[in-house]
C-alpha cells in the first residue's frame, strides 16, 4: 500500500507562526509535526510515500525528509498550488498511486495507541477503511453515525447538528477506485473536493468499513494554536513518563524491518549529541542486548 501525506493548506489558523514555516513543520514537543503522521504510516507498514504541499513549502519538506532512503523509505513530492480539497490529493498523486491501494494521512494529525489500530492496515482487502473517534466537539469534523448493529449509516462534513460524537480522523485507506471516484466528484459549496464525499460514495457502494478507535487511543489534531499546544503537552507527558518516543520515524522504520540494526546505529552516530540521539542510542543498545 502506498502512502500520501497531505501537508499543504494556507496555515491561516496558526498565523503568524506560519509566515515562514508551514504548519506541518512546526514542533509538536520535540519533533517537527510531520514526523508523527509519517511514523504512523511506517508503523502501518507503508514504505513508499508521496508528500503533497504548497510550492512555497515543498522545498523545506525535501530538506527535512530527503528522498527517504536514509530511513529505508522512498519519498516523492508533489505540489498542490491551491488548497482545493483533501481529496484532490488523489488526482495530484495519480501517477504515484499507479494501480495500488493508497492510504492518506493529514500532516497535522497525531495518532498514538494500540495494535488493533495498526491491524486495520494489515487487514485491508479493498473498498475503504476509515476510523471513528469519540470527541467532545464533533461539529468540527467529518461525523459518522452508526445503527444499532454498529454499521455506519451516515457521514457528514462539519454538521451543525451532529448525529453522533464520532469524528472521522484524518487517516483513510482506499483501494485503487479512489482515483476514479475523486475524478467524478463535484467541488462542494466551499469549492473543495471533500474527503467526506469520497467516503459517502464508498458507503453508497457498500464498501466502507469504519474502525472505531478504542478509549485508550489518542487522536489529536494540531491545527490551531490551542490544539498544537495540547498535542505538545500530551507527547511530552507520555514521553517523560514512559521513556519512549512518539513519532520517531527512525525507530519505527527499524522496528518494521525497513532499516537494519547496523543502519540505525550508523544513522544515530551521525546525529548531534542531544536527547533524540541518546534515545536512539538506547534503542540500538537494547536491540543488541536482545540479539546477544
Ligand atoms: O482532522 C480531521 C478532519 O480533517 C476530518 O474529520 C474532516 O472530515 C476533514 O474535512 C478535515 O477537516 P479540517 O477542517 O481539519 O480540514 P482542513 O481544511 O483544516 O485541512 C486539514 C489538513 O489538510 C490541513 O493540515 C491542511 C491540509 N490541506 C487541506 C486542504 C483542504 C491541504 O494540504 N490541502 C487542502 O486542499
Amino acid at each position: 500500500m502506498k502512502g500520501i501525506i497531505l501537508a499543504g493548506g494556507a496555515g491561516s489558523r496558526l498565523f503568524p507562526l506560519t509566515l515562514v514555516a508551514s504548519k506541518q513543520l512546526q514542533p509538536v514537543y520535540d519533533k517537527p509535526m510531520v514526523y508523527y503522521p509519517l511514523t504512523t504510516l511506517i508503523e502501518g507498514g507503508v514504505r513508499e510515500f508521496c508528500l503533497i504541499s504548497t510550492p512555497h513549502d515543498l522545498p523545506r519538506f525535501k530538506q527535512l525528509l530527503g528522498d527517504g532512503s536514509a530511513w529505508g523509505l522512498s519519498i516523492d513530492y508533489r505540489e498542490q498550488p491551491k488548497p482545493q480539497g483533501i481529496a484532490q490529493a488523489f488526482l495530484i498523486a495519480e501517477s504515484f498511486i499507479g494501480n495500488d491501494a493508497v492510504t492518506l494521512i493529514l500532516g497535522d494529525n497525531v495518532f498514538y495507541g494500540s495494535d488493533s489500530f495498526h491491524r486495520a492496515f494489515a487487514e485491508f482487502k479493498g473498498g475503504a477503511t476509515i476510523f471513528g473517534y469519540h470527541v467532545n466537539d464533533p461539529e468540527r469534523y467529518g461525523v459518522v453515525a452508526f445503527d444499532a448493529g454498529g454499521h455506519a449509516i451516515s457521514i457528514e462534513e462539519k454538521p451543525s447538528q451532529p448525529k453522533s460524537n464520532y469524528a472521522v480522523p484524518g487517516l483513510y485507506l482506499y483501494d485503487n477506485n479512489v482515483v476514479s471516484i475523486t475524478r467524478n466528484l463535484k467541488p462542494s459549496a466551499r469549492g473543495e473536493l471533500e474527503i467526506t464525499d469520497v467516503n459517502v460514495e464508498y458507503m453508497r457502494r457498500g464498501q466502507l468499513r469504519v474502525h472505531r478507535l478504542s478509549r485508550g487511543f489518542a487522536w489529536l489534531d494540531a491545527g490551531t494554536s490551542s490544539s498544537l499546544h495540547e498535542a505538545s503537552a500530551y507527547v511530552q507527558t507520555i514521553e517523560k513518563r514512559a521513556g519512549i518516543k512518539i513519532g520517531c520515524p527512525e525507530e519505527a522504520a527499524f522496528r518494521r524491518g525497513f532499516l537494519s540494526l547496523a543502519q540505525l546505529e550508523a544513522l544515530t552516530a551521525k546525529m548531534p549529541k542531544c536527547e533524540y540521539h541518546e534515545y536512539l542510542g538506547e534503542v540500538v543498545a537494547e536491540a543488541k542486548r536482545l540479539a546477544s
